[in-house]
């Protein structure tokens, strides 16, 4: 009976490849192996308090709330695409409580740069033999800088990526993002190590350099700065939800992933990426959780609590220059 049984199932599980294979292929070509040699290896910083997190895990403590009042109860893969863009999806506890979820280093990675935070993978094919392959780094929480002392820029939710460009299938870019910019170099010009780039993420607002050290930005005078060292390697491709991008459509398809990514991506599709909303709390009113804002002039406009970020599909996936900001973007032959 048992033979019989599993004879009829892989005869069915023949004809039914056969029938879907042209819409199989086309939907889950995997990811190019010379896109996954030349992954990142990401450092995160000694001290660093805000480790990567699951997106999985972050959608069990948000709720979509749009002017800060519940539109749903909760939020899960199935029902996030069919959330507008003006939804926050707000931390269901006190982020001033330091709730475990935000502050557990569960995603710490551990020392074969492996995190259980899977990172997200998408890949662009465009004119000219080009793949541009993003990586998403994903964290439920940025502890932003301090500006005089005073903490400023702390938000629910916080995407970063880098991108690596590849022409007829050889890396050629490296972008990393970084706060409102990023800074893109040739890919020769960065270090590797086997082939794969290295970035340096700042403590607590996780923006991405080449290069190891302290990093200033957005004020003049060196007033707020991310610190960055070699401490913590974050292998990219160890463990990632992969997808292809079609920027003619602006949609999303499984490509496949590796280790707890590669578990859950089926059941979870690809639908998630096409939200347009924020991933964290809407910007805080005066008072409420402490808030506190400094205007200094035009000089000095910071809160200690701003908006969640959006996602993915709002980073310029369809770019032609290698940065963001298409119209700034110098790409640097040397660190
Ligand atoms: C947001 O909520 C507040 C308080 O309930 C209300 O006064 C305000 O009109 C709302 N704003 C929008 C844009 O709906
Ligand atoms: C890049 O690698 C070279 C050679 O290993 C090393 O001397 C240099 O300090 C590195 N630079 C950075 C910015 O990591
Ligand atoms: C991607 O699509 C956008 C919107 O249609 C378009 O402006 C852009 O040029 C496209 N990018 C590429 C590389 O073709």
């Amino acid at each position: 009976m048992v033979g019989i049984a599993l004879s009829a199932l892989s005869a069915l599980a023949v004809s039914l490849s056969a029938a879907a294979s042209p819409l199989r292929l086309a939907k889950r070509d995997p990811v190019p192996s010379f896109v996954l040699e030349h992954a990142p290896l990401s450092y995160l910083y000694s001290k660093e308090q805000w480790w990567p997190s699951d997106v999985a895990v972050h959608l069990t403590h948000v709720t979509p709330q749009v002017n800060f009042t519940n539109i749903a109860d909760a939020v899960t893969f199935e029902t996030i695409p069919s959330l507008a863009s003006d939804v926050f999806l707000t931390s269901k506890d006190d982020v001033t409580t330091s709730p475990d979820w935000i502050t557990n280093d569960a995603g710490k990675p551990d020392a074969n740069g492996l995190s259980t935070a899977p990172s997200t993978i998408v890949l662009v094919n465009k004119p000219g033999g080009i793949l541009d392959a993003f990586f998403f780094y994903f964290y439920s929480y940025d502890h932003g800088g301090k500006v005089l002392d005073i903490e400023f820029g702390d938000h629910v939710g916080d995407w970063e990526h880098t991108m690596v460009r590849f022409t007829n299938g050889t890396p050629t870019e490296f972008y990393l993002s970084a706060h409102s910019g990023g800074s893109a170099y040739t890919f020769d010009a960065v270090n590797k190590t086997n082939g794969r780039p290295i970035s340096y993420i700042g403590v607590g607002t996780h923006a991405n350099y080449a290069t190891p050290g302290k990093h200033c930005h957005d004020l003049p005078g060196d007033l707020l700065c991310d610190q960055t060292d070699a401490s913590f390697v974050w292998d990219l491709a160890a463990n990632y939800r992969a997808f292809w991008f079609d920027n003619s459509t602006q949609t999303f398809s499984v490509a496949g992933g590796a280790g707890s990514g590669a578990q859950s991506i089926d059941a979870e599709g690809a639908g998630w990426l096409q939200y347009e909303g924020a991933w964290g709390d809407e910007q805080y009113p005066d008072d409420e959780h402490g808030q506190y804002c400094l205007v200094i002039g035009s000089l000095v406009d910071e809160c200690q609590f701003v908006s969640g970020p959006t996602g993915p599909i709002k980073k310029n996936l369809g770019r032609t220059a290698v940065c963001q900001k298409e119209s700034s973007c110098t790409v640097a032959t040397s660190l």
